[in-house]
């Protein structure tokens, strides 16, 4: 049996399969269809300082290989996960994650510091992909300014493994994550969902609330491998990659463009016991190759 076990920081994953934010509950709802030990990682619901209530139905819609959403982050606040959600899922042995989202780099400071405070939570990730309120309603993470803004903010007052997660609707993706890496990231995880549209031809009408949303799904794979390549050559910290795995070989494309871990999302949806299907996968394919860790296999990919 090849050895599964890599290393975020110092946080270490049994194995690289981690959960992506949104499409897992907060991992006890996947409990009665997977051992959820045997992950390397759960990343829960985005949370906010201030509970949030979403944006109005319809927020999904189904496109060709992949889905749109546009759930708005809806979430009781950080002051509720950590009194009545915490207590559920800080004995599950895997590293639990947090997500974290904001409005302004002290809204996720503040956030980050009362995650700080809970020991069983060994890092958070930050979504920098949502709307930045004071400067006009962009996404932190589309620039360097903004991201690092948000990292230097959020590092003064978080001490434990930092993950920070990026924006694919950006230019240049590496400038961004190198923008991170100097402001103390530990890792980027990327990547977050590409902004789309669907449109109802008879209702003349987009399926979505709010017009446009996030697409997900096998759809979005080539643009993020192409961007976790882009990455893992411009900075030293390890990458998580993620965006359309369904398979074990999917996963290790990713990890070939450089990730250290992958993390699985809208798979969730359609089969839930697709994480410990990828893990296995991962496993016999090093095994017949001939491997002996996932390590060696880690930015493997010629060009
Ligand atoms: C319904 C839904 C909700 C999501 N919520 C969040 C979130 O709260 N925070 C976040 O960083 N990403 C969120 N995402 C993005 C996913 O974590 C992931 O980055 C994206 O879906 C690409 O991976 P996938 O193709 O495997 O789903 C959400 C995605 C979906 C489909």
């Amino acid at each position: 049996m090849a050895e599964l076990k890599v290393k975020i920081n110092n946080l270490e994953l049994k194995n690289p399969v981690m959960t992506a934010s949104g499409t897992f509950g907060y991992g006890i709802e996947f409990a009665d269809f997977i051992p959820l030990d045997g992950l390397g990682g759960i990343i829960v619901k985005g949370t906010t300082l201030r509970p949030r209530e979403g944006n109005d139905y319809p927020r999904m819609a189904e496109t060709a290989s992949g889905m749109l959403n546009c759930v708005g982050l809806q979430n009781k606040g950080v002051d509720y996960f950590c009194e009545h959600i915490y207590p559920q899922i800080k004995d599950i042995d895997t590293n639990m994650i947090v997500n974290v989202s904001g409005s302004s780099p002290d809204d996720y400071a503040e956030c980050a510091s009362r995650i700080d405070a809970l020991d069983r939570i060994p890092a958070i990730e930050l979504n920098i992909s949502c709307p930045n309120v004071h400067d006009g309603g962009m996404a932190f993470g589309v620039t360097c300014a903004g991201a690092a803004s948000v990292v230097r903010a959020v590092r003064r007052r978080y001490s434990k493994t930092l993950i920070v997660k990026l924006s694919p609707n950006v230019t240049d993706v590496a400038d961004i994550a190198r923008a991170c890496e100097a402001e103390g990231a530990d890792s980027v995880s990327l990547i977050n969902t590409l902004m789309g549209m669907s449109i109802d031809i008879e209702r003349r009408c987009s399926r979505l609330s709010i017009g446009t949303g996030g697409l997900s799904g096998p759809a979005v794979k080539p643009v993020a491998v192409r961007m976790v390549w882009q990455v893992a050559r411009a900075v030293g910290i390890p990458v998580i990659g993620l965006g359309g795995i369904m398979t074990a070989a999917d996963a290790i494309e990713f990890i070939m463009a450089g990730a250290t871990a992958v993390q699985i999302g809208t798979a969730n949806f359609i089969d839930p016991t697709v994480t410990i299907k990828v893990r296995d996968g991962i496993d016999s394919w090093l095994d017949a190759h001939g491997c002996r860790s996932v390590a060696e296999i880690i930015g493997a990919a010629c060009h």
